[in-house]
């Protein structure tokens, strides 16, 4: 018998360590799609271009695209404890790209690094939890004045931009793209779903199926993470603050309750609200022995880590990641990543998979083309991005699947359109 694949040389336990951002790229078609169709004419040629985000290798090839239609990047990271530290280096060697981040960098130095940035002062700004635009607002008022526009890829990201629009401090228009549904519906529902769950299960080495798992918020996060968790055989408890959430949460077969006495239940419980002081002293008080407090908002705010410090006799570190508060009575808390984003901050995240972050950085990338390319200015603002540019990405990534889909005929076509339905011919 022949081996037909006798000539090729496999060394199956190395990786191509000299590149950490080629498995991502491989994943990523749409992005890669974007860099050869504007490789050669560069629309963003003559623009300085800022990137705020989490720093692993799907950022850092969304951070390649934009350097590949032309601009000149400058990238900081939007939460200190998430940066790659190989990614860093390997985008800061590229002509034209320029880094303000290293891997574990203290809060004092990030922020330093996103005011260094700014001092640069970008055209552009894509940013992650509206970190670079409050500060350029906030602190560098002479550069916003300046900012021809912004993308925003987070919920509470938008959240905070609105209240700045809504305040009248906005000084150039950003595309919310976490609203648009190429992001919301895969990103936040399937990314933050899988990752979150797949980070607590690696972090603490346990299984999902069989334990009770609380999750606090049914928007787009907590929805992916209840339903994966049931789909992977938990029992899910959901709390809401929206009763139109908590039905919707009910109508999928989710017990809902509150975090009062969803507190005595959970074996897991994930924070996905955007909010702060979700989890708190009194949910610590009624909660069992063992139980794992996991976030998945953008910030570290929703577990309440000052009242498991003031209620804790002793604190251990019983696995990388993992924060154990030993209580008074003999109870064991388990606090993961610090109550940072664990699917973004533990030891093993890697953040979303490439597949997915693919839609949501060809949205940012979009935001940025149909702003700098546009022939005229929009006013100061939060703006949606046009459904138009949003069916186009995800026909682009229906094509790299491979999969089609029906056309509207013209009968039906004009049968949408005729709103009065009167000839019977239709
Ligand atoms: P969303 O607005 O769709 O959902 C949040 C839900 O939490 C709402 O239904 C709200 O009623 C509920 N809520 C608010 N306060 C609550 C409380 N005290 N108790 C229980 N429920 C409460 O927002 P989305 O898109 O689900 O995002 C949630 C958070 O996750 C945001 O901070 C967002 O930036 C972050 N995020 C994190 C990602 C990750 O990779 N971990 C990815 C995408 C978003």
């Amino acid at each position: 018998m022949t081996n037909d694949r006798s000539d090729a040389t496999d060394d199956s336990h190395a990786t191509d360590a000299a590149d950490p951002l080629a498995w991502a790229r491989d994943h990523m078609p749409v992005l890669a799609s974007f860099a050869d169709e504007y490789g050669e004419t560069e629309p963003f040629d003559g623009y300085t271009v800022a990137v705020a985000s989490h720093l692993e290798s799907n950022t850092g090839v969304l951070i390649e695209t934009v350097r590949a239609a032309g601009a000149e990047v400058l990238f900081a990271p939007s939460e200190p404890q998430s940066t790659h530290g190989d990614v860093v280096e390997a985008l800061d060697s590229v002509e034209g790209i320029t880094a303000f981040a290293e891997e574990g960098m203290s809060d004092e130095a990030f922020d330093e690094a996103q005011h260094a940035l700014l001092e640069r002062e970008p055209d552009f700004v894509l940013d992650d939890g509206c970190e670079l635009i409050a500060k350029v607002h906030a602190e560098h008022p002479d550069v916003a004045e300046q900012v021809l526009g912004g993308g925003e890829q987070t919920t509470a990201g938008v959240t905070r931009l609105e209240a700045m629009d809504e305040e009248g401090v906005l000084e150039f228009p950003v595309y919310g793209v976490n609203d648009t549904p190429m992001k919301h519906f895969f990103d936040n529902v399937h990314g933050t779903g899988e990752s979150s769950l797949t980070n607590v299960a690696i972090s603490t080495n346990s299984i999902i199926s069989g334990k009770t798992v609380v999750v606090a918020g049914y928007g787009y996060c907590g929805r992916g993470v209840a339903r994966k968790a049931r789909g992977m055989g938990a029992q899910t408890v959901v709390t809401e603050v929206d009763p139109r959430q908590a039905l919707e949460a009910h109508m999928d077969g989710h017990r809902v309750t509150n975090m009062g006495e969803a507190a005595a239940e959970g074996d897991l419980f994930v924070t996905t609200t955007g909010n702060r002081d979700v989890l708190r002293r009194e949910h610590f008080e009624a909660m069992s022995d063992g139980a794992m407090l996991a976030n998945s908002g953008h910030f570290d705010v929703e577990i309440v880590v000052d009242d498991l410090e003031a209620m804790a006799e002793s604190i251990s570190h019983p696995k990388e990641g993992v924060t154990r508060y030993h209580l008074p009575e003999g109870r064991r808390l388990d606090l993961l990543a610090e109550g940072r984003l664990v699917n973004l901050t533990g030891p093993y995240s890697q953040g979303h998979p490439a597949e997915v972050m693919d839609t949501t950085f060809a949205m940012m990338f979009v935001a940025a083309h149909d702003m700098l390319t546009a022939d005229e200015r929009l006013s100061p603002g939060v703006y949606a991005i046009p459904d138009r540019l949003d069916r186009a990405v995800a026909d682009r990534k229906l094509d790299t699947l491979d999969v089609t889909i029906d056309q509207l005929t013209e009968r039906q076509r004009e049968y949408y359109d005729d709103w009065e339905h009167a000839d019977s011919s239709f």
